[in-house]
């Protein structure tokens, strides 16, 4: 039994085989609608989610399954002190797999060590959101049609932007991959990554405070929120929470095969009259995240379409 908790416990061979997956849900759907029929997801979410929670429902129903959930910590028993490994216990009585969202690092792994069924890491915390890479992988795929080469822009809160962490795990993977690191200097990526991970590999990467002395070199421009829920000071977070507002006027310079992503959800981060722009693929992203998740609840149940 498998549980998914960092998107580095699947190799790229893997990514791949969800990824063909995934493509071939979008042509063939009739073919899964069954699929996970009598298997219940639980969607355990101790934080806010609209497109994470929604989309693992919409993901199990497509597959013919059912879901149950808990949408908030208050409405559960964690609310009267009831620990997450009692938790993953209980609810491994219930269902077939789960997926997890916590504010605290390392709570999704917690629950995979005492669930007897897979657990989802859903986003813990500012530490890891593996399910929204596998969205983001997808996306750049199916824009790209290659992951080698690209020259990748991560702009805004790098620092407790939990879907930024895991992509750069992601991406470093691939030959020839070059980061730019845009951010206030008190938001910027946590030195244990750049260690870890890129210094490790040799990755190149720059880091700078302006995104527009750099748009002409990115493939990949991935926007993020400031994290205003992980600020332990209002005032830093009101002073930094509009560092960078994507609008058209800015893209003006940028190349046209662009692809502009962004998790969501957005605030200021992303004007609305980007939208429109055919460089903008955060909505595309999200479609892209249920087929992801329809792919990999397949795969940790070890179901065959
Ligand atoms: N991208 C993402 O995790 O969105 P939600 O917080 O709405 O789930």
């Amino acid at each position: 039994m498998r549980s998914l908790i960092d998107i580095l416990e699947l190799s790229v061979e893997e990514i791949d085989e969800l990824i063909a997956t995934a493509e071939d849900i979008i042509a063939n759907p009739a073919k899964y609608q069954e699929v996970c029929r009598h298997k219940k997801l639980a969607t355990l979410f101790f934080e806010p989610s609209t497109r994470t929670r929604m989309s693992f429902e919409a993901a199990m129903y497509e597959l013919g399954g059912n879901v149950i959930s808990m949408a908030s910590a208050s409405s559960s028993s964690a609310s009267k002190g009831e620990s997450v490994a009692d938790t993953a216990k209980v609810i491994s009585c219930y269902a077939d797999i789960i997926a997890m969202r916590h504010p605290k690092e390392g709570a999704p792994l917690v629950a995979s060590m005492n669930a007897s069924i897979p657990v989802i890491n859903a986003g813990d915390g500012g530490h890891n959101h593996p399910t929204q890479t596998l969205a983001d992988l997808l996306t750049i795929w199916r824009k790209k049609g290659k992951f080698d080469g690209l020259t990748i822009g991560f702009c805004g809160d790098l620092k407790f932007g939990r879907t930024v962490h895991s992509l750069i795990a992601a991406m470093a993977r691939y030959t020839g991959i070059r980061f730019i690191l845009i951010s206030p200097d008190e938001l910027k990526l946590p030195s244990y990554i750049k260690k870890d991970i890129l210094e490790k590999q040799g990755i190149e990467y720059l880091q700078t405070t302006d995104l527009e002395s750099v748009m002409p070199e990115l493939d990949i421009l991935y926007m993020t929120r400031v994290q205003q829920e992980r600020f332990f000071n209002e005032e830093d977070y009101l002073r930094l929470r509009d560092s960078y507002i994507l609008t058209p006027e800015k893209l003006e310079n940028a190349k046209k095969d662009l692809c502009i992503l962004h998790p969501l959800p957005r605030v200021n981060e992303i004007s609305v009259g980007v939208d429109a722009d055919p460089r903008a693929c955060y909505f595309e992203q999200v479609l892209n995240g249920k087929y992801m998740r329809m792919a990999l609840i397949l795969k940790l149940l070890e179901v065959k379409a």
